[in-house]
């Protein structure tokens, strides 16, 4: 069974092949992601109606590369899945309609999939860093990218239950607004890891310590706008002081990086000792955060939990994700019936 996956709810273009293997694991027979990153580093962040239009022209030429480099004919794709939803509306309606029409023109079924439960299912995909066999149920995964932070137990395939997730702004977010008060171009979140990388550990920060709102409460949420209101407290101090020179950009960017993590971590051990999941996956864009990966390795080694992580490159944004999601848990609806929808729930 191949699936041509298209993906467009937020800046990137996507489009992907996907089988699923005798092993359980998919496979990826090719994926090309278009992106307009370079626009938004402009501008400082995704502005909505040049995303859509970048989009627009990318579509076309996004799919038929995909499908040349999978070296498949039409006729050998067997079905259609594409992003409804959660997502920007201009955005959306680019991969919907075109998903749409090509299951209409060619007469294939077509699965909506909702892109969060694709972040989950990148989980799924093939790579040599993954355990030997795909998560058993019941699993914790921990989404978080640019627009969500979400803890979800998954009883089965289609069963999600949430148990916890950011009472304000979204870890990825919150990267991407304080590496902004930093200077630093979008997307935030890889910006300010490297700043932080490049600052030896054994340094201690000369800054006042960031918050951790939630720690210590005993819900599976967490919270980050207060964190990055201290954060730009802390930029604009040391910038009246002439003091933010590069070291001192580093320690606000390891600092700010440990404080996601912390209560990222605390949460996520948290909840492993309330559910005993058999596994617990990461997911979504910040997931390619190499101390965030690293960190709750460590937690689920100590917890005896299997730890999934899918590539860094299927963290963000992708259409392998979301093939990867109509394989387990597509439903086939008539394309007219079909529409995107920016506030699609789980
Ligand atoms: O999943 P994604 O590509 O898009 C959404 O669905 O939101 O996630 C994008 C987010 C951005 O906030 C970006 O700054 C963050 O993922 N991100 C990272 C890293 N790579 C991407 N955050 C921290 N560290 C990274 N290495
Ligand atoms: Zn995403």
């Amino acid at each position: 069974m191949n699936i041509l996956a298209i993906e467009t709810s937020c800046d990137e273009t996507a489009a992907a092949v996907v089988t699923l293997s005798t092993s359980g694991w998919v496979e990826v027979v090719s994926h090309v992601v278009a992106s307009s990153e370079a626009l938004h580093t402009q501008t400082g962040g995704i502005v909505p109606e040049v995303a859509a239009r970048e989009q627009l022209g990318a579509i076309t030429p996004t799919i038929n590369k995909t499908i040349n480099q999978a070296e498949l004919t039409w006729a050998e794709i067997d079905a259609i899945a594409v992003t409804q939803g959660p997502g920007l509306i201009g955005s959306l309606l680019v991969g919907v309609e075109t998903a749409k029409t090509v299951a209409l023109a060619l007469d294939k079924p077509l699965l909506p999939i909702n892109h969060l439960i694709g972040h989950i299912y990148a989980n799924w995909l093939e790579s040599d860093d993954q355990p030997s066999t795909p998560p058993d149920f019941p699993t914790l995964a921990l989404i978080v990218s640019g627009g969500h932070t979400e803890l979800i137990l998954l009883n089965g395939y289609r069963d999600y239950e949430l148990i916890g997730g950011t009472r304000d702004d979204a870890a990825g977010e919150c990267f991407d607004k304080c590496a902004r008060a930093l200077g630093l171009p979008y997307p935030g979140g890889p910006n300010i890891a490297r700043l932080a990388n490049e600052l030896d550990s054994s340094v201690k920060s000369p800054l006042e310590p960031l918050p951790r709102p939630l720690l210590h409460d005993d819900t599976f949420d967490v919270s980050f706008s207060g964190l990055k209101a201290a954060f730009v407290r802390q930029v604009e101090r040391l910038k009246g002081q002439e003091r933010l020179d590069l070291e001192y950009q580093r320690h606000l960017a390891a600092d700010l990086q440990q404080a996601i993590v912390d209560s990222l971590q605390k949460k996520v051990s948290q909840a492993i000792e309330a559910y005993q999941p058999k596994a617990f996956l990461l997911a979504g864009g910040v997931a390619a955060n190499r101390f965030l990966r690293h960190q709750l390795e460590s937690t689920c080694q100590e917890l005896s939990v299997p730890f999934y992580k899918p590539e860094q490159k299927y963290c963000v944004d992708n259409a392998a994700m979301i093939g990867a999601a109509a394989l387990f848990v597509g439903q086939q609806v008539p394309p007219l019936q079909v529409s995107a929808n920016p506030s699609l729930a789980l």
